[in-house]
């Protein structure tokens, strides 16, 4: 059996458990028997290192059961899990057991480390008899070893099948950065597509803890997102919507009651259903801001562009003649996390640093002909911190931007000033287009020639859904925008609508 059918199989429920988990009995915890399949929301892995990762599952016999606790019941459940280097776990190298907590959506979060670099692993789970689905990782390399990663955003329910992750997962990177909005916290049909819905999320806006946890409930028991997640670790960040539209810092922008409350509310519903590492949780913030290398060829610097920033500018939106955007004093990443940046590219010793980060920093002017205006949710609304941002990637080994948000995929040179067409280039920006939200894509090309004159440093726009695969040697970053004609319906196929080679500095003077 091939690695892809092992895993349909196992998502299916097909196969027979094997080794040692099936035959070591339930431990004491799990005397009493819970009825069916607890593994509803599929399983995953994140965040590696050398030498480990993070393996996640959360138990839930009915995804949808009231008061997000997912069908469970409210006392804690012992989960056995086990890591192999082979896909058959006849070669199991570390296995354990820990606790789903009931007050913790009965989630797990194991951390491995003492693994050897570069190495695939397989993983899986068990409670109460049951097997979970078998997911694949991977401990990063060392040196320079290549490098296929997959870059998604944005992926409304009700928008769409996400026939995008499913695609992506048969791609099988060794990676998959995912840089916002991976659910909507809006009540069925709060924000529709044009194509309209295919589906309906849970009742309600999401305010409470236990809206949240039945939210991602429900966007995990999709097949197609369960496989994305089963076939490599991911690296995820937030944007805006895990938490509310637009909000900023302590600032609801919907003006939601006691909204610090829903934002930590909204923030352990992130962790308890993400491969997050346990660092990430900071009382009742949750820290995203950190680093991934792969070998000496790549530094991951991930940000969080939403915890620390001013509020928008000028009341947000897509405006024309706002001087508040201009203001020296405004931040977007926050003190800290901007000197943390400015240290990590600076002392950086890999070949390429790729910053994964959710909106973006290329100028965009909305208005065609004289005049201009901008999205002042995005970098634009924070043009002094971005000028030092492009200051600081001017100085840093191979600089490369993937972000979020837009729902188009773009291509865009970063240009060291960004008023000036004539200033040299100094990182390129891959935006990815969205998994699901908006529903079906189009092009419309009278309105992308007309952005792309009025925004000559952006070569590429696409309103069609999709993601990035893009493959990375010493030499040079291979990107693939992969696009679906429809996701009103299941089955299209991915094609490559555009591409672009991206040497390295050193690649392009030799
Ligand atoms: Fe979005």
């Amino acid at each position: 059996m091939d690695r892809r059918s092992f895993l349909a199989a196992a998502t299916a429920g097909l196969l027979p458990g094997t080794g040692p988990l099936t035959s070591a009995g339930a431990s004491a915890g799990m005397s009493r028997a819970l009825k069916g399949d607890p593994f509803t929301l599929g399983v995953a892995s994140g965040d590696p290192s050398a030498d480990g990762f993070v393996l996640w599952t959360r138990l839930a016999l009915d995804p949808l059961g009231g008061d997000g606790r997912g069908g469970m019941p409210s006392r804690d459940v012992e989960v056995d899990w086990q890591v192999a280097t082979d896909e058959r776990f006849s070669s199991i190298v570390r296995s354990g057991t820990v606790t789903a907590r009931a007050g913790a959506a009965h989630s797990v979060h194991v951390e491995l480390d003492g693994l050897r670099p570069g190495t695939p692993y397989h993983y899986r789970f068990r409670a109460q008899g049951r097997v979970s689905p078998a997911g694949r990782t991977t401990t990063t390399p060392e040196g320079e070893r290549p490098l296929a990663f997959a870059v998604a955003a944005c992926a409304h329910y009700e928008h769409g099948f996400y026939t995008a992750y499913r695609r992506l997962a048969e791609e099988e990177p060794d990676l998959v950065v995912f840089l916002g909005d991976y659910l909507y916290e809006y009540g069925p049909s709060g924000y529709t597509a044009l194509a309209g819905r295919v589906r309906s999320h849970t009742p309600g806006k999401c305010a409470t803890l236990a809206d949240y946890r039945l939210r991602h409930a429900q966007y995990k028991s999709d097949p197609d997102l369960q496989r994305a997640h089963a076939t490599a670790p991911w690296l995820v960040a937030f944007d805006d919507h895990e938490v509310e539209n637009n909000w900023a810092g302590p600032v609801s922008s919907t003006a939601a009651p006691a909204f610090d409350r829903r934002r930590a509310d909204a923030f352990r519903a992130y962790y308890e259903n993400m491969p997050l590492r346990r660092a990430s949780l900071r009382g009742t913030a949750l820290q995203v801001n950190r680093r991934v290398s792969w070998g000496t060829l790549a530094r991951f610097h991930l940000l969080d562009t939403r915890q620390f920033r001013d509020d928008q500018a000028c009341l947000d939106g897509v405006r024309a003649g706002c001087d508040e955007r201009l203001d020296e004093g405004r931040t977007l990443l926050g003190a800290g996390q901007w000197r943390w940046l400015e240290d990590g590219l600076r002392g950086s010793a890999a070949r390429w640093n790729l910053l994964g980060q959710q909106i973006m920093v290329a100028h965009r002017d909305y208005k065609a002909g004289p005049g201009r205006e901008v999205n002042l949710d995005s970098w634009d609304g924070y043009a002094p911190e971005r000028a030092r941002l492009l200051g600081t990637l001017a100085a840093s080994s191979n600089p490369v931007v993937l972000t979020g948000d837009a729902h188009m995929h773009h291509l865009a040179d970063l240009k060291a000033d960004t008023d000036d067409p004539d200033s040299p280039v100094v990182a390129r920006e891959l935006v990815a287009s969205s998994i699901a939200s908006d529903g079906d894509g189009y092009r419309d090309r009278t309105w992308i020639a007309e952005s792309m004159a009025e925004n000559p440093h952006i070569s590429y726009i696409d309103q069609r859904r999709g993601y990035i695969m893009a493959r990375l040697t010493r030499d040079d970053l291979s990107v693939a925008y992969r696009t679906l004609d429809y996701i009103s319906r299941r089955g299209a196929p991915a094609r490559t609508a555009h591409r672009v080679t991206i040497p390295s500095a050193e690649q392009s003077r030799a």
